[in-house]
């Protein structure tokens, strides 16, 4: 069988859905791979160290999808690359299949299996396979450095004889993957860090990491909604915890937002009077930006400047560590191939609940 990398044509994006070890492992388990000349260069990873694991590089992406029998990559396919698609094929790929319909109809034309990266199961043995949390993980703590790299002050307190600087104060919206990173990260470089979710079983996650959980005055509602996702809150909810937030704005320094429920739009939970309350310099890093963004006045993939406030958008976070995010993500995707058996037992199992769980197209449905 024979395994595909095309190099990703989405725009900035910088990773690379296999990495050299990563085609080392699928060559022993008895693959065949070709693989874009430079795909993983702007990843960090040259033509020369595929060649010393025995990938065969192909001149063009043609090349790579008329002779793949599996196509692996990072971003769902774009229309001139579904259309390059192999009929039967199979895709492996992040691909939100709730939001590309129309995608998803015109492989499913071509009778694609199809498994995607981001509907692997949040369960225990599935961790390995996991690349929303391995990037959500990487999205986190670059959330805290792109901060830092904004904020005009240390983010350690410190006494010199020249005098007393207070440590940054960082409030995380969101306790998942992403915010449990960026708690451990902003806590690392000396912050104080304080942290909230709907979800009360963040609380104990967040004090082991360093960070303060904040307490909402509001009769219990766990925001619980299983595998580690939340749900819809009420109204009463969100007002009150947009409250919370509108006291914190005056007193902290920087605010990183990861509040989600999948397959919904972000919830708007920084209004621009928040924004406007805050101090000059401060920062405001919207993880959200992608879903619709939690503070209202975030424009995905920009950097606003609001009365002295800066606020990132950025929704290519992990590709801005393409060497590590793209070996995180090749790592997944090996583990996914060998839960698939490899070559000598290679089977779309449905039984499997991981891999029936990613696997959003098969046989024509
Ligand atoms: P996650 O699902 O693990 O975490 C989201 C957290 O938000 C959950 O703990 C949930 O309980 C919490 N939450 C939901 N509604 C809330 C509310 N009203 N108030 C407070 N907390 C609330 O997701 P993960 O993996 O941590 O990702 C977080 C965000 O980062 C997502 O929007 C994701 O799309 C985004 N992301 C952005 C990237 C970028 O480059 N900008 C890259 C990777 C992920």
């Amino acid at each position: 069988m024979i395994i595909g990398v095309p190099k990703e044509i989405f725009p900035e994006e910088q990773r690379v859905a296999l990495v050299p070890r990563g085609a080392e492992a699928l060559r022993k388990m008895g693959f065949e791979i070709i693989i874009e000349s430079s795909a993983g260069e702007s990843a960090d990873y040259s033509n020369a160290k595929y060649e010393e694991v025995g990938v065969k590089l192909a001149k063009d992406a043609k090349e790579v999808w008329a002779s793949s029998d599996i196509i692996l990559k990072v971003r769902e396919p774009l229309d001139s690359e579904a259309d390059m698609m192999k009929d039967g094929g199979t895709l492996i790929s992040f691909f939100w299949p709730a939001k590309n319909g129309e995608l998803l109809e015109r492989l499913n034309a071509k009778n694609v299996t199809a498994l995607a990266m981001d509907c692997i199961p949040r369960v225990t043995r599935a961790q390995k396979m996991d690349a929303v949390s391995s990037m959500g993980n990487i999205a986190g703590y670059r959330a805290v450095i792109e901060a830092a790299n904004e904020f005009p002050h240390f983010f350690t307190g410190q006494i010199t004889a020249a005098g007393k600087i207070d440590p940054a104060k960082v409030l995380i919206i969101g306790g998942g993957v992403a915010g449990l990173a960026a708690v451990g990260a902003a806590k690392g470089l000396g912050a104080i860090v304080r942290a909230f979710d709907t979800r009360l079983a963040v609380r104990e996650q967040v004090e082991s990491l360093g960070g303060e959980f904040l307490e909402l005055d509001f009769p219990d509602e766990d925001g619980d909604g299983g595998g580690g996702y939340a749900k819809t809150m009420s109204d009463d909810f969100i007002k009150a915890e947009m409250k919370l937030f509108a006291e914190q704005a005056i007193d902290v320094d920087i605010i990183i937002t990861t509040a989600l429920i999948p397959g919904k739009k972000a919830p708007k939970l920084i209004t621009s009077g928040m924004v406007e309350s805050m101090r000059e310099g401060s920062v405001i890093v919207d993880l959200a930006a992608e879903q619709g963004g939690n503070c209202s006045l975030t424009k995905p993939n920009k950097k606003v400047v609001h009365h002295g406030v800066t606020i990132l958008g950025y929704t290519d976070l992990p590709s801005r560590m393409a060497a590590l995010s793209s070996r995180l993500y090749s790592a997944g995707i090996v583990h996914l191939i060998e839960e698939l058996g490899g070559t000598e037992k290679y089977n779309v199992d449905l039984e499997n609940e991981v891999i029936r769980g990613a696997l959003i197209l098969q046989n024509g449905s």
